[in-house]
């Protein structure tokens, strides 16, 4: 059956967080507002997937789990094929989240006061990690040039040779600025933290979704010489939309790293997952794959509509479609607000929920993020708002 993603579906009923009118209140200090923020598809997430939760139900008895070898094969499965990456299943350590998983390894690997690089404008998360972690925020921000966004080397070379940074967490696809790096700027950043002894978390739980074929590089994959140094995050959740689930897998390949972090979790006791989401993943991986093709279909199409309307209502507006995620990012700054201004205006006048630009540190004012991961109808709606709000049309 082929997924309809134009099926609209009503989350306010859903318990979602996204669609929650008092969360909007909370957060928007408006509750009736067209939600396009948090990022959350509002698709139903693969029938296999839906399919394999409902059996696991239908047993009626959830006690701890453990999965068998499947679960695992798909897993190994799925990066050989999308990646060319050979991972090992013992390389492989669970985390209910990707932010817990940055949380984690600060404990494990980062002393307090010690330095840790993020490029801003970036997931903000990142940062509120490193602070309540008790280190120190090191900003290697991206430079903005003609609608791309490019690294900054040698700020970064400079920042990574001070001997108090020690870890650097890059966002691979990038969030929010859509960018899939090159094999040459990962190669160069390893190379930089690698001749630095600072450890790298790779991100990458955004990267099946690249519009372009083979685009992403894997970083631990580029070169053995990082086998040392990387700790990869990825997860079904932005994939195949299953982010309530709480199901991510760092992966992990020195042994000295990984049985570092897992003091952690064993500090915490962490480590089971629920019967459901196991179920979910070993399906997700095993035979989401023409659903999430079909979904990278869908997502051209509303980056097509968004780059359209842009062009023809909002002629101050620039916009670079991203490389990869579900994840828009308009600069508004031509149109002369305040970051904080234009983030009422969206609120107030458009009545649409975003995350703003100014949510993502330094070079965020001015701009906002589209998550538009929705059926084009709804997308069609904010756009409209948007541009009345921004063109009085
Ligand atoms: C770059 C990035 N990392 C992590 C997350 C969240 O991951 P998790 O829900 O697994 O903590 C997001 C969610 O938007 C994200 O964009």
């Amino acid at each position: 059956m082929k997924p309809d993603f134009d099926k609209m579906i009503d989350r306010k009923e859903s318990k979602s967080i996204k669609w929650d009118s008092k969360v909007l209140g909370e957060m928007f200090g408006e509750e009736d507002l067209l939600p396009l923020w948090v990022a959350d598809m509002d698709f139903e997430a693969p029938k296999e997937v839906v399919d394999a939760m409902q059996e696991e139900v239908s047993h009626g008895v959830f006690g701890y789990s453990k999965r068998g070898e499947q679960y695992y094969e798909n897993i190994l499965r799925w990066y050989k094929k999308r990646f060319d990456w050979e991972i090992k299943k013992d390389w492989l350590v669970f985390t209910p989240g990707v932010v817990s998983a940055v949380n984690y390894v600060l404990q494990a690997l980062v002393e307090q006061g010690q330095g840790v690089i993020i490029q801003e404008p970036v997931y903000y998360p990142f940062k509120k990690a490193i602070k309540n972690n008790g280190c120190r925020v090191v900003n290697n921000p991206l430079k903005y040039q003609q609608g791309t966004y490019e690294i900054d080397f040698e700020d970064f070379e400079k920042k990574a040779k001070d001997p108090s940074t020690k870890l650097f967490i890059l966002c691979s696809p990038h969030n929010p600025v859509g960018r899939v790096w090159k094999k040459e700027e990962l190669r160069r950043l390893g190379e930089i933290c690698l001749e630095n002894d600072v450890l790298i978390f790779s991100d990458e739980i955004h990267h099946d979704l690249v519009f372009e074929k083979g685009a992403h590089h894997v970083l631990a994959n580029l070169d053995s010489k990082f086998d040392d140094h990387v700790i990869t995050a990825t997860a079904p959740s932005k994939t195949f939309n299953l982010a309530g689930l709480m199901s991510a897998h760092l992966i992990i390949k020195n042994d000295s790293l990984k049985r570092r972090y897992r003091r952690i979790l064993e500090i915490n006791h962490i480590g089971k997952q629920t019967p459901i989401s196991m179920a979910a993943v070993e399906a997700a991986y095993g035979k989401g794959e023409p659903w999430l093709e079909a979904l990278l279909d869908y997502l051209r199409g509303n980056l097509d509509l968004i780059d359209s309307m842009v062009k023809d209502h909002l002629p101050r507006a620039k916009f670079t479609p991203p490389e990869a995620t579900y994840l828009a990012w308009l600069d508004l700054r031509e149109y002369g607000f305040s970051g904080k201004e234009l983030e009422e205006r969206i609120t107030k006048e458009a009545k649409v929920a975003l995350d703003g630009g100014t949510w993502f540190g330094s070079g965020g004012d001015g701009f906002i993020r589209i998550n538009f991961a929705c059926p084009r109808k709804t997308l069609q709606k904010a756009l409209d708002r948007i541009v009345n709000a921004l063109e009085g049309k």
